[in-house]
């Protein structure tokens, strides 16, 4: 499985929203499902995504999507599906809302805490980093933040298995284009 963390600074924990982008630019996580997920003609069979909402009034929360034949994702109405997990959500247990859908209260530091210890090689996207084209992806998980970035301490603190894609800055959801292309063509 590729697997990915988003991590959104301002994304709304309550699913009473309906304006995407004042609440907490979630057009921005809608086109990271888009890309993550969506090839042209089928859903990507390989997928694994956290997503941490870290916005009110109920932060922070874990969404984890995980690819599966039953995974119910229309490119029509991703936000539905955020909506619905949100309103479902209940504190103190982590939820099954959907086939591969999941979520539960955690914190970003918390689930890169299980990843590491779990094996995973936390890989920060930042431009300063490692061109991604020369970078050993072998048990990656690529940490990609919002309109706003990442936190600054856990830049500093992986600085050293940061990965760059380039020089320009691109939009969160164009990096997840660019990593699924690189792992497309090492495979
Ligand atoms: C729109 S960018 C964030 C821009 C924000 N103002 C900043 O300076 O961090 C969204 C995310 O995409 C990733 N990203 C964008 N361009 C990148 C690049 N050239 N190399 C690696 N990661 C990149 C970073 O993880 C970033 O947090």
């Amino acid at each position: 499985m590729r697997e990915f963390v988003y991590y959104s600074k301002n994304a709304r924990t309550s699913g009473n929203f309906k304006d995407l982008m004042k609440a907490g630019r979630i057009d921005i996580v809608c086109n990271v499902i888009i890309q993550a997920f969506f090839l042209s003609n089928k859903t990507r069979e390989d997928m694994h995504l956290h997503l941490i909402f870290d916005g009110p009034p109920n932060p922070p929360m874990h969404f984890e999507i995980i690819s599966n034949p039953d995974l119910p994702i229309s490119k029509k109405d991703v936000a539905g599906l955020i909506k619905r997990m949100l309103y479902k959500q209940r504190d103190g247990e982590k939820k099954q809302i959907f086939p591969g859908c999941f979520i539960e209260k955690k914190s970003l530091s918390k689930l890169i805490d299980e990843l590491k210890s779990k094996g995973k090689h936390v890989c920060v996207l930042d431009k300063k980093g490692e061109k991604l084209r020369n970078a050993d992806l072998k048990d990656c998980v690529f940490v990609i933040g919002d309109h706003e970035g990442l936190p600054k301490k856990l830049i500093k603190e992986y600085k050293k298995q940061a990965i760059s894609i380039g020089p320009p800055v691109y939009f969160a959801s164009q990096t997840f284009i660019i990593i699924n292309n690189e792992l497309d063509l090492r495979e």
